[in-house]
Order: structure tokens, then sequence, then C-alpha cells
């Protein structure tokens, strides 16, 4: 499928996921990271006017992106400004159905691109990085406030960032003087706790110790916990969840959770006969993670990160 560049929000794995997730004429589909709104607007043409599109993001920009879709297609739609976790397991409490679930996780160019909310190690702004800016968890509350032992294990198992230790003693000798309050104060700092030439090799310093942050403050590994299962619920025989991950924690936790789904029989091999009596509830759409193509990588770096899986539930 080709897909729109000229579009402002450039989606990833755009094609690949309405090819393999496949939305139909007359479906309800739930996008749970609207952000830019550019895989909902592909969703949305294969629904048609006869479906209905469940738009939801925290972010109150997505919000306006929303308002602007909706005058545009043709499904009918509505857009819950809430956390996905949240606003999955209320459709679910209330009997909502859907034929297909959409996560594109992570951060939107968007708010990449909006400098002051600090979500960028390349602009400098306050330490901010909340998808939901009513919230009151910061970057900054994190940094300034976490002790040293709680803030490397927070670099070291989000940002997997090497130097976890070190970083985390340099955030609090600094802070001891006076707190963190921009984000190139916290690049500075990351720059000058790691050795030289570690700050020359694999990617820019500070991505990973920003990434760490970014998931504590937006807490987005539980939110991923609470969604599958409530994303799950919601489908119908033959929906689809697909999910969008961008780092291998998201993505070991999608696809432990899909192949946990398609697997039967769970009793130990020796037993003679099955006590378990478990059967598939879901077959993989992607037996492995859909990459994007070198071409959508070269004209959108972001892609190269990211991975594709998809489950469809069976029949009861
Ligand atoms: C990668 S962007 C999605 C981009 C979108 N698929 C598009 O094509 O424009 C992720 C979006 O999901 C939102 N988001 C991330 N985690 C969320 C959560 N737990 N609850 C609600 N929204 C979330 C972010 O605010 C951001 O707008």
């Amino acid at each position: 499928m080709l897909v729109d560049m000229r579009a402002t929000h450039v989606p990833v794995l755009a094609g690949e996921l309405i090819d393999l997730a496949r939305p139909r004429a007359g479906e309800t589909a739930i996008d749970g990271t609207f952000g830019g709104g550019g895989h909902a607007r592909l969703v949305a043409e294969k629904l048609g006017s006869a479906g209905t599109l469940i738009a939801i993001d925290r972010d109150p920009v997505a919000h306006e992106r929303f308002d602007e879709l909706a005058d545009e297609v043709a499904a009918t739609s509505r857009f819950v400004q809430s956390s996905f976790a949240d606003a999955l397991q209320d459709l679910a409490a209330d009997g909502d159905q859907a034929d297909l679930v959409v996560l594109d996780l992570g951060m939107s160019s968007l708010q990449l691109d909006e400098r002051s909310r600090g979500f960028a190690y390349s602009a400098s702004a306050p330490l901010d990085m909340r998808m939901d800016p009513t919230q009151e968890l910061t970057a900054a509350e994190v940094v300034n406030t976490w002790d040293e032992r709680r803030l490397a294990r927070a670099l070291r198992e989000y940002g997997e960032e090497r130097y976890a230790a070190r970083i985390a003693r340099a955030i609090v000798r600094r802070r001891d003087r006076h707190p963190l309050e921009t984000t190139d104060e916290l690049v500075d700092t990351i720059v000058t706790a790691i050795p030289t030439p570690a700050q020359f090799a694999g990617g820019h310093p500070a991505k990973r110790t920003f990434q760490a942050v970014r998931i504590v403050v937006n807490d987005e590994l539980a939110q991923l916990d609470r969604a599958l299962p409530a994303a799950w619920a919601l489908l119908r025989e033959g929906g689809r969840l697909a999910v969008i991950s961008f780092h291998s924690l998201e993505d070991r936790r999608v696809k432990r959770f899909m192949v946990d789904r398609a697997r039967g029989c769970i009793c130990p091999p020796d037993l003679p006969v099955c006590g378990c009596g478990r059967t598939p509830e879901a077959d993989l759409v992607t037996r492995r993670a859909v990459m994007a193509t070198p071409g959508e990588v070269a004209a959108n770096p972001r892609a190269s990160s990211a991975r594709l899986r998809i489950a469809r539930k069976r029949s009861a």
C-alpha cells in the first residue's frame, strides 16, 4: 500500500499495518495512540461510512488533530482524552467491542518537535516530558528528587544505559549545587559523566537516559501491561490487536502477550494426556515482528527501531 508522504505526521509501518490488520468497511476500530492521526486516518478510510473509529490519546494536542480528522473521514468517530490503559479498561467494562485495536507506542513526532515539552535532547527546554500536561510527575521531579540508586536502576532498566551508575551519581552531585531545570543541563551532566570514547559511540550519549526518564514520567510499561489484556477483552472473534513498539522492553511484552494467547496446551511434555484443557485463543498474523523497509528508514529514521506485531482473536 502506498502512503501519502505529504501528511505532516508520517505514520510508521503504515502500509504493513493496513495490509496485515486489514480494517474493513463497517468495522469498529480503536486507535489507542492517536497522536497526529496518521494511522487513524488510513484505518478510517477503510472503515467507510458504516464504520466506527474510537481515538484515544492522553495528549490534548492529539485531541486538536482529531477534530480536524473527524470532519474529513466518513466513519463515525469519537475521541477519548485519557491514558489508553484506563480508556480501554473503561470501554471493556462498558461492554464495547472492537474489530481492531491499534497501539503505536511512545511519543509522537509532534511531541518531539514541540521543543518546549522537553522530549528532545537536541533542544533546550524545561525538563518536562509529560504526554499528559495535567499530570503531576515531570522529568524535573524524577531527576531532582529520586535517590541515586533508584535513578541508576531506572536508567539501567528503562534506558539499558551502561553508564547508569555514573550518570545517576553525576545528576545527584549537580543537583546538590542547584536543581536541574532544563534538558541541556541534563545532557551536559550525562556527557560529562561518561567516558570520552562512549560520547562518540552508539548514538547520542543522552538518548538512553532521555528514554528512561520519559518511560518513568509516563509510566509507559505499566500502561502497556494493563492495556494489552484490556484491548484483547474488547476484541470480537476475528478481531485484531496490532502493536508497534520502539524498544525491546515494549516489544518483549507484546511478543510474550501474543505468544501466550496463541499457545494451546501448557501441560508438561511428559504428561500422557492433556490435563490443562487449554486451547489457543489467538492466531499470530505476524510470526516475527515486521520491520520497516530500508526505504522507509531512509525517509523516516525513527522507523528503524519500529516492530509491528499483530494477533487475531479466534472463535471461542
Ligand atoms: C507514536 S505516537 C502515535 C502516532 C500515530 N499513530 C500517528 O500515526 O500519528 C504515540 C501517541 O500515543 C500517545 N500515548 C502514548 N502512550 C499513551 C498512553 N499510555 N495513553 C494514551 N496515549 C498515549 C502519545 O501521547 C502520542 O500522541
